[in-house]
């Protein structure tokens, strides 16, 4: 009979209560996870998208209360670019890396079709980091720097009437990657009622454009009760400030105008103590839990599926990872030999083309040779036959001057002979070089 399989084994397995005897100290198992939570410290981060000028580094400020670094951001940047900064902060003994990210330049370009797309890329890059260092054969998650947006503030405009189609597209965009808290920002600049009618109209239009928001979460007794009431006021209405001014005999943070103050922390002014309460002290944890294993684990599956891994093979079968591995190399493989046999082809293809070329121009230069060739025949011909007309001139000028020659010597000699007829011979002599230099001159023409 064989034996069952490991899997089966635990299938069957019962489980058994039983007591202990005595003290054995596995109780301080929270305590060890606590202590090693605190000594390795927390990172948490924030994306802040909203028009420039809206309040962002105010309210960041008010909520850590401390200074971050500012820096305003101009109306004329080309393009939304989104600018990290981390610091490191400490309260009590606990240590936290806040990253707090601005989309600078949110709003501000006439067409803002695009608006939303530097927004989502970062977010993206942000779990592709960590997605490469988990696939890492030495991975050191441990003291990785986290940077995957734990949170997205998304500051509306103060208007009084409804989300504009930008605030409506962008958060669109980002609600499967990011948990969205919407905000209404300058809420000191809104009236009671106004403010009222506002956050209505806000809710229900983001739930007819089926805008997914993060919902405070209501699964664990101890903080339900809180995070349902403040699920029914979103969006918060917030007022920054680092501004103190002195209430009563108590300096509050708030800003103060001819006709009164705003105090900031004051819960019938603003819902800036909600917003720091649910995002600070409440719900820290879970937007770092959800964006573990919601946004990253959906950005995860999507990629590892867009690279070919499955859990399951066609026929819904367990698909290991060692399988898809090899699959994907076969098919790589084939892939690459197709490739190779195209591109061998083209080559041959390409040598045939040269080569049928080379031989076309070969003939041309052949054709151009012989054409050459003959003309050079024909004027060595020609010249050949004037070479020949001229020695014939030639000799037929030294023919006549040798006659000449002879005649001079056989007139001198015929002088010296009859002394008598000297004078007559005279004449004759100097009358024939005339005459023969006629005939030279005919033919030398
Ligand atoms: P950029 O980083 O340049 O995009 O601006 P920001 O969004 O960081 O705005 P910032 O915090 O610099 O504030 C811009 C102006 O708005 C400052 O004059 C602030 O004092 C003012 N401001 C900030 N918060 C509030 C608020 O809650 N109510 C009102 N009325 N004014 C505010
Ligand atoms: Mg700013």
């Amino acid at each position: 009979m064989p034996l069952p399989g490991r899997g089966q084994l635990c299938k069957n397995e019962e489980k058994r209560n039983l007591s202990l005897g005595g003290h054995v100290g596995f109780d301080s198992l929270p305590d060890q996870l606590v202590s090693k939570s605190v000594t390795q410290g927390f990172s948490f981060n924030i994306l802040c998208v909203g028009e420039t000028g809206i309040g962002k580094s105010t309210l960041m400020n008010t909520l850590f209360n401390t200074t971050f670094e500012t820096e305003e951001a101009s109306h004329y940047e080309n393009a939304v670019r989104l600018r990290p900064r981390t610091y490191d902060l400490q309260e009590s003994n606990v240590h936290l890396k806040l990253t707090i990210v601005d989309a600078v330049g949110f709003g501000d370009q006439i067409n803002k079709d695009e608006s939303y797309r530097p927004v989502v890329d970062y977010i993206d890059m942000q779990f592709e980091n960590y997605l490469q260092e988990e696939l890492k054969i030495r991975r050191s998650l441990f003291n990785y720097h986290d940077t995957r947006i734990h949170v997205c503030l998304y500051f509306i405009t103060p208007t009084g009437h409804s989300l504009k189609s930008l605030d409506l597209v962008t958060m669109k965009k980002l609600d499967s990657k990011v948990n969205i808290i919407p905000i209404i920002a300058k809420a000191d600049t809104i009236s009671k009622s106004e403010l009222h009618k506002f956050k209505i109209k806000i809710m229900s239009e983001l739930v007819s454009n089926g805008v997914q928001i993060y919902q405070f979460p209501t699964d664990d007794e101890a903080v339900a009760e809180i995070n349902s009431v403040m699920n029914a006021h979103l969006p918060f209405a917030v007022v920054g400030s680092t501004e103190e001014v002195k209430v009563g005999n108590k300096l509050v943070r708030a800003r103060q105008y001819p006709w009164g103050v705003v105090q900031v922390e004051n819960e019938s002014h603003c819902d800036f103590v909600k917003l720091r309460e649910m995002l600070i002290r409440v719900n820290m944890e879970d937007l770092r839990e959800q964006t573990h294993t919601r946004h990253y684990e959906l950005y995860r599956r999507c990629k590892l599926e867009e690279m070919g891994f499955k859990d399951t093979d066609p026929d819904s079968q367990p698909f290991s990872l060692q399988e898809t591995y090899e699959t994907k190399r076969k098919e790589f493989l084939g892939e690459l030999q197709k490739k190779e046999e195209e591109m061998r082809q083209m080559f041959v293809n390409k040598v045939k083309e040269t080569e049928s070329e080379l031989k076309e121009k070969e003939r041309e230069l052949h054709e151009k040779f012989e054409h050459l060739k003959r003309i050079h025949q024909e004027e060595k011909r020609k010249v050949e036959e004037k070479r020949r007309e001229l020695e014939e001139e030639m000799n037929a000028f030294n023919r006549r001057k040798l006659a000449v020659e002879t005649l001079q010597s056989q007139s001198l000699q015929a002088t010296s002979q009859q002394p008598l007829k000297k004078d007559k011979d005279k004449k004759n002599f100097f009358s024939l070089p005339s005459a023969c230099s006629i005939t030279s001159g005919r033919h030398v023409n």
